[in-house]
């Protein structure tokens, strides 16, 4: 039973056409700085074990798992079939919008860690998500949900645009834990600016992150 925690009214966004519409060309764009970047493949290489099933959810062609390193299997899921084509990562994918459907095509307990990057912040529906995560993830698993402090805003529900980085970090593990996530970690961070800048204290892409994990049998 999935737990409601948002009201219509924070579900609402500007644009309100089809998100397909919106993804239909591919962008080979990098969406977070490098110093983002290299935060989040640090917290990769350090949770998650070479032997786990790992699914990239909400994914583009890169998916920031640390070079050199190989996985028992990695799925790719997003709204562009290009993009996850040329994704070198990724061992199968699909496409699915989530904000019509949010039934994965997954078995119950077929994956270890679940990644969504800069992602969540476009969910309307992320309770039903979150329930479907923990249906698909094995008993001890997790969910590393990260973000930084941009969007595109017209595609992003209210409580989103409306709310401030720590109100993404709680508003997140809200819905996560109310759906029978355990909350592991809360991330809030500074990074460098790459180079020189940062030499100097110049600032990179603030790196926030949510990990939940699933409880052991
Ligand atoms: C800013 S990009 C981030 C992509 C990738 N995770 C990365 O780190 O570069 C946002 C991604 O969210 C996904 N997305 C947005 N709206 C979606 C929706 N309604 N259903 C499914 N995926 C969606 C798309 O795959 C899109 O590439």
């Amino acid at each position: 039973m999935v737990q409601q925690v948002l009201s219509a009214a924070q579900r609402a966004k500007l644009d309100g056409s089809d998100d397909a519409l919106f993804y239909a060309e591919p962008r080979f764009v990098q969406h977070l700085d490098a110093s983002f970047r290299s935060r989040l493949t640090a917290l990769y290489r350090e949770r998650i074990p070479p032997c786990a099933v790992v699914l990239d959810l909400m994914s583009s062609w890169v998916s920031h798992l640390p070079e050199g390193l190989t996985y028992d299997e990695v799925i790719g899921h997003g709204l562009n079939a290009r993009e996850l084509e040329a994704n070198p990562r990724l061992d199968r994918h699909w496409v699915q919008n989530l904000n019509r459907d949010q039934m994965l095509p997954l078995a119950e307990a077929s994956v270890d860690a679940v990644l969504i990057v800069a992602g969540w912040q476009y969910l309307q529906q992320p309770e039903a998500i979150a329930a479907e995560l923990l249906r698909v993830v094995r008993p001890a698993g997790q969910v590393i949900v990260a973000f930084s402090n941009r969007m595109f805003f017209q595609k992003a529900p209210q409580v989103w645009t409306d709310g401030s980085d720590r109100d993404h970090l709680e508003i997140v593990a809200r819905v996560l834990a109310a759906q029978g996530w355990a909350v592991e970690a809360v991330i809030a961070e500074d990074t460098p600016a790459q180079g020189p800048l940062g030499w100097l204290g110049g600032k990179g892409d603030p790196f926030f992150a949510v990990i939940g994990r699933k409880a052991s049998l």
